[in-house]
């Protein structure tokens, strides 16, 4: 990343460019934009906070930006990509545990594959397969900083375009449905690419630690929590006086009923431990998103927490889905947990002077909607 004439770009040319990639993830902030609400809105030494954190490009900008951050986020692949770009384990335990799995792998053979749906076969070859199974199997990647580094690279080329990553073609950004990845690669003919998964590691961890680690500038945390149980944590903390308030809430909730994050990282999820089968079941539990009144709950649950957290001069910053009911509900709460700010709208893409000037002309999804809320004084 590197500021130019007052505006972020992204660039692969130093360590924090590189891992800002990690790793695909739907309805994620562009990295440009995290980082320059985080310089337009804090100053060094401030605290942010992220209750939905998705893969934590918040937290990654604070930290990059010597400010400190805390992000929340129940989903694990999220997760994983956060702790690994916050704190990247040093290269050559990395290398040595990849060796070790690919060692491994030999006692994941055919047999272990018949607990597994037609799909993965498919999908990957028996060497690759095998090694995924040797890393799902032995990596402790919640607890230890070099496995969790090494799950996250896997992660990223899970799946991918035919010759990008381990996987018979796929978009990167989403799994597709078992059957019908089965069909389609039938009726195309297609079959997954034979490579060693070694050398291919090899070669990606190469790529990301050629410009080195991030400078860890700020104090990162990640935290694979629900956020409604974890807040009250924060809130503890701050009371303790473990932890200070936070200048600024820089997040997006998840948009009700447009994405279900755990069924579209199905496959990643199941590297993780999740079932080997898409199943949204795993998102009406943990994801909250099986009724108008439970989402509505989950908004306000955080936020009225949240508002308890944040310095009396905080900034709110969220970014949301347009369609009416997300934008609607979110307005809602926001002004109800937050009933001495102002708030500022403005949809996203926009033409207009003042978010030009702000935020520059860098790329933003159509259909969303920033939220801005500023303390009165
Ligand atoms: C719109 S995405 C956030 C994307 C994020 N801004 C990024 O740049 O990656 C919303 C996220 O909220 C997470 N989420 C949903 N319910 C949650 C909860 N109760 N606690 C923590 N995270 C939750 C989802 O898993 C999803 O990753």
């Amino acid at each position: 990343m590197i500021q130019k004439d007052g505006h972020w770009q992204h660039t692969y040319e130093n360590a924090v460019g590189r891992w800002a990639g990690i790793g695909p993830y739907y309805a994620m902030f562009p990295n440009e934009f995290a980082f320059s609400v985080i310089s337009q809105f804090t100053a060094k030494g401030d605290w942010v906070l992220d209750p939905f954190a998705g893969r934590f490009s918040s937290i990654y900008a604070a930290t990059s930006q010597e400010r400190n951050g805390v992000g929340i986020e129940i989903n694990p692949v999220g997760w994983v990509y956060g702790q690994s770009k916050l704190h990247p384990a040093p290269r050559e335990l990395v290398e040595e545990r990849l060796k070790q799995i690919c060692y491994r792998a030999r006692y994941f053979g055919t047999r272990s594959f018949k607990t597994l749906p037609d799909f993965f076969l498919h999908c990957y070859t028996p060497r690759v397969l095998s090694f995924l199974l040797a890393a799902k199997n032995d990596l402790d990647w919640k607890n230890n900083t070099v496995d969790t580094t090494l799950m996250g690279l896997i992660l990223v080329f899970l799946h991918a375009k035919q010759g990008s990553g381990l996987s018979n073609q796929m978009r990167q950004s989403k799994a597709m449905a078992p059957d019908y990845s089965v069909r389609w690669w039938h009726y195309h003919d297609m079959k997954p690419p034979d490579l060693d998964p070694l050398g291919f590691l090899q070669s990606k961890i190469d790529w990301r630690y050629k410009k080195g680690i991030p400078a860890e500038v700020g104090d990162g945390t990640a935290s694979l929590a629900d956020s409604t149980i974890e807040m009250v944590h924060i809130a503890s903390e701050i009371e303790a006086g473990k932890l200070s308030k936070f200048r600024l809430l820089l997040t997006s909730p998840p948009y009700y009923d447009i994405t279900h994050y755990h069924y579209d990282q199905w496959l990643r999820y199941w590297m993780l431990g999740g079932p080997s089968w898409p199943s949204k079941a795993e998102d009406k539990h943990r994801g909250r998103f099986s009724s108008q009144t439970a989402y509505r709950e989950l908004l306000d649950t955080v936020f009225m927490q949240a508002s308890q957290v944040m310095a009396d001069d905080a900034i709110v910053y969220v970014r949301t889905d347009k369609r009416q009911f997300t934008l609607d509900s979110t307005r809602e709460s926001l002004q109800r947990h937050f009933p001495n700010w102002e708030l500022k709208e403005t949809d996203r893409p926009i033409t207009g002077q003042t978010q030009t000037v702000l935020f520059g002309d860098y790329s933003r999804k159509p259909g969303e909607v920033d939220l801005v809320l500023r303390s009165r004084p």
